[in-house]
């Protein structure tokens, strides 16, 4: 294996669990990257916050790191740039800089491609540069490039997604062991999956980040994180995972984005929900990612594997370097961002899906009466009901619907809790899946 003369200059902003790893897998595959891409990749700069922090077991030659980040993606003798800070800010003006400059980008930025994928993109074809961020949804799995360029010939319909490992391991241990949300919540902390501040994983805005990314690939039109609708599994109980095992399912933390009515429309939405334990999406344990792309051609394809951690992580970013290293040396640029279609994001209201509701009911007659006139009046459709008594004059009501909009299902709820004989609504999630 000969090593080829050309030198790709990269800069590194941030040396945390991600950008070390980075910097590992260069290094040590340095030999097999070259022959791969016809030039040898070498680091120009390292750009961290704290110079003071002792970094020798990364191996990185101490003389690379700097706190002048804005200078190192301005060097002229940069050609690409790897930003693992993560952030809005300075990573968008580090971004825009580079690109202004002349050089290629790759991130693991899912905030800030959430945000404004569209104004960075648009930056990259003005600079004629490639912007690329595998990492940013799904850790290691392989599923933006198969989105942008495997699938190119096909229409994709429907992308259904379990992108957060945090929560899909609090789900798990809820369903497998029977654990609390609170208390998984402390395993999932100790184990380092969750931060000190779970926000991010447990109120779902790291899925909303990553569902906006995947409907704006998937379906050709911009979308952003603030055109998500988006609910977190804090308020899941045990008895809902109960309730979903009795009836053959399981409580997932999903990002839905899907092509809507006569695929004018896009709709994007991060909720539990409960999906069957025969889905493909259901066999997904621990912190583990899956993402199910349903196309018209290709029909069901499933992703699977590490959502995140430094190493898994890397290697899509490292996946990203060779893909824009070999445009460089080739002279081209890969394709840019797409928005021609330009559907616009559907509201929650008309969201069409089945629900599962746990009412908690006076035991007497008439009560099933009412609650059934209650669904008719909004034109809710029942698929079955079951009814587990509770104490000497009161039940527990189980009720699944068939499909309805979001619109006539919350009048439904918000009427049925105005009910005499309705104790409590207990649960309402979604059901998907089928
Ligand atoms: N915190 C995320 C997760 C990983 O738990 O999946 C980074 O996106």
């Amino acid at each position: 294996m000969s090593t080829p003369g050309p030198v790709l200059r990269v800069a590194l902003l941030g040396c945390g669990v991600v950008g070390s790893e980075v910097a590992r897998q260069l290094n040590d595959h340095s030999t097999d990257l070259a022959a791969r891409i016809g030039a040898r990749l070498e680091l120009a700069g390292v750009a961290v916050r704290r110079l003071d922090r002792d970094r020798s077991d990364t191996g990185i030659d101490p003389s690379l790191f700097t706190a002048d980040a804005a200078g190192l993606v301005a060097r002229d003798d940069v050609d690409l740039v790897i930003e693992v800070v993560g952030g809005i800010e300075p990573a968008r003006s580090l971004i825009l800089t580079a690109m202004e400059r002349g050089k290629s980008v790759v991130t693991a930025n899912k905030a800030l491609l959430a945000d404004d994928g569209y104004a960075l993109h648009t930056a990259a074809d003005k600079h004629g540069v490639d912007l690329y961020y595998e990492a940013a949804v799904a850790g290691a799995i392989p599923l933006l490039r198969p989105l942008r360029e495997s699938l190119a010939g096909d229409h994709i319909t429907r992308v259904l997604g379990i992108v957060n490992g945090t929560t899909n391991y609090i789900l798990d241990q809820m369903d497998s062991q029977g654990t609390g949300f609170a208390e998984a919540l402390e395993e999932a902390q100790a184990l380092g999956y969750a931060e000190a501040d779970p926000t991010a994983d447990v109120d779902g805005f790291d899925a909303a980040a990553k569902a906006a990314i995947l409907a704006g690939i998937a379906f050709h039109s911009p979308v952003s994180a603030a055109d998500v609708h988006r609910e977190g599994i804090s308020d899941v109980t045990t008895a809902d995972v109960a309730s979903a095992k009795a009836m053959g399912a399981v409580v997932k933390l999903l990002a839905i984005c899907e092509l809507t009515g006569d695929g004018s429309t896009v709709g994007v939405r991060v909720h539990p929900a409960m999906i069957p334990r025969s889905h493909p999406l259901a066999g997904v344990r621990g912190a583990y990612n899956a993402v199910f792309v349903e196309a018209a051609a290709a029909g069901q394809l499933m992703f699977y594997g590490p959502g995140a951690g430094g190493a898994p992580t890397a290697s899509a970013v490292l996946g990203d370097v060779v893909t824009v290293a070999r445009h460089r040396v080739g002279g081209v640029t890969g394709p840019g961002g797409s928005w021609y279609a330009d559907r616009p994001v559907r509201s929650m209201g008309q969201t069409v899906t089945r629900y599962h509701i746990s009412l908690d009911v006076d035991d007497r007659p008439g009560v099933l009466a009412a609650v059934a006139t209650e669904f008719a009046r909004h034109d809710v459709s029942i698929e079955t009901v079951r009814q587990r008594t509770e104490g000497p004059d009161g039940a527990d009501l189980v009720i699944v619907t068939h499909q309805a909009t979001d619109e006539a299902l919350t009048a439904t709820v918000n009427g049925l809790s105005q009910l005499d004989t309705v104790r409590e609504v207990m649960s309402v999630m979604r059901v998907e899946g089928e």
